[in-house]
């Protein structure tokens, strides 16, 4: 088994059912709307309601692909995210248990910011190639939050993006080139007591286009190719201007011909569409830019090749690349995608205030989700006893 023939088969997204208008947040934060529409490129921002976490999320992206899961074949399911439930057990298991999969399958969790649904796409990919027969399931699910009022807040969002990895994907084949910086660098973190980030905002920036420029050059030195022999370039989004930055960043260290030049900002134009009304899902954001693309560019054709870039700070950034299959707009999930961001309901900022103060603490009290709020497939329904509650709705 060669690993250009194992990637990714489906691939679905899932965000709540509400949003905040970026412009109502920065009048009401006293700051310049262009700012936030222009200067950091978001239109709106996805509001978690407090039945949401990402076993929710996660459990509703994936719902849709389960005729697609192989009970005898799965062997895998991972959950990348930052935002879990618990400190010990794996998200994945509740997960696994609201999705009924199969008891024979390894549940984990994958912790590293921004990067865990990265480390779980190469765990799966590395696994089929062990085990060419087997599929995985890879959830990576955020709730992106850095409190009212803070420098963040026009960052925040949430959501989850679920891919099933197998051999002979029908949408994309993984290459085996990847390329991957490390170091410990303290650009954005979370304390276990608090659900809510620290980040120190500009260094994080700089951090995130000096990863890049590593793992770029490094692939370039590596395998002699240019960045014009590629269809479109794909990047952790966790604003989308950080992204335009990084292909900023690109155009400044390699030489691309005009021509190639402006189709890759065109195609990233299309792939950060979603996150322009998502906002952040940390760990899921380079996906939800990957399904943007290819759900809302009709020029792509097989056998074009993309770039990734995952960031997750802390820090690791990995670039590898993949190959569009033959007929792969097939298996996309587009209109369910459109409906699920055009039927959410728009909240003001005084209600998105209210549901955001209103979640599960991070102390031993019971808690009870508000119903009002339900949506999606399955719910948090509290805490009792210090445990979580959850059910299917849908
Ligand atoms: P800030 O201080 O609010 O913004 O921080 P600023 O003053 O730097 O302005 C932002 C941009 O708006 C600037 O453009 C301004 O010129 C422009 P730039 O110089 O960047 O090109 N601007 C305007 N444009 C038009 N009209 C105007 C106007 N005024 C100003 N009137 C920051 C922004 C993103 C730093 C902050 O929101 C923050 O700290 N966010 C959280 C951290 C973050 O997202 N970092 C990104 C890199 S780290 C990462 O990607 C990992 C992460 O996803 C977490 C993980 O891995 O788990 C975050």
């Amino acid at each position: 088994m060669t690993y250009s023939a194992i990637g990714i088969d489906r691939i679905s997204m899932y965000t709540p059912a509400y949003f905040l208008d970026i412009r109502q947040l920065a009048v009401a934060r006293g700051v310049d709307p262009d700012k936030f529409t222009i200067g950091i490129g978001q239109d709106q921002q996805a509001v978690i309601p407090g039945s949401q976490d990402v076993v929710t999320m996660g459990a509703t992206a994936a719902l849709r692909m389960l005729d697609d899961i192989d009970p005898d074949r799965l062997g895998l399911v991972i959950l990348g995210t930052e935002s879990g439930v618990d400190a010990s057990k794996a998200g994945a298991l509740y997960i696994h248990d609201l999705l009924g999969l199969p008891h024979s399958v390894r549940c984990m969790e994958i912790k590293e910011a921004c990067f865990g649904g990265t480390a779980g796409l190469m765990t799966a990919r590395d696994y089929v190639a062990a085990h060419p027969d087997k599929q995985a399931l890879v959830i990576a699910a955020d709730v992106a939050r850095y409190g009212l009022g803070s420098g963040g807040e026009v960052t925040q969002g949430g959501g989850a993006v679920a891919m099933l990895v197998s051999s002979n994907p029908r949408i994309l084949e993984l290459d085996d080139d990847t390329c991957v910086y490390s170091g410990s660098i303290q650009d954005f973190w979370r304390p276990v007591y608090t659900d809510e980030a620290l980040a120190r905002g500009k260094y994080s920036t700089e951090q995130y286009l000096e990863f890049f420029e590593h793992v770029w050059l490094d692939y370039a030195a590596r395998t002699g190719r240019s960045a014009s022999e590629f269809a479109a370039f794909l990047y952790h989004l966790p604003y989308t201007k950080m992204g335009a930055k990084g292909l900023k960043r690109l155009f400044e260290i390699t030489e691309v011909c005009d021509e190639a030049r402006s189709l890759l900002e065109e195609r990233f134009n299309k792939s950060i569409q979603y996150s322009r009304r998502v906002g952040n899902v940390y760990t899921g954001s380079l996906y939800l830019g990957l399904i943007s693309l290819l759900e809302l560019d009709d020029t792509l054709q097989a056998d074009d090749e993309l770039v990734l870039f995952s960031y997750g700070s802390g820090a690791v950034g990995e670039l590898f690349t993949g190959r569009l299959v033959e007929g792969y707009r097939a298996a996309l999930y587009s209109e369910e995608h459109a409906a699920i961001l055009d039927n959410r309901r728009q909240v003001s900022v005084e209600e998105y205030e209210r549901i955001f103060n209103n979640v599960a603490p991070y102390s031993p009290q019971d808690y009870v989700a508000d119903e009002k709020y339900f949506c999606g497939s399955f719910v948090l329904e509290g805490v009792e006893g210090q445990e979580r509650k959850y059910k299917r709705i849908g």
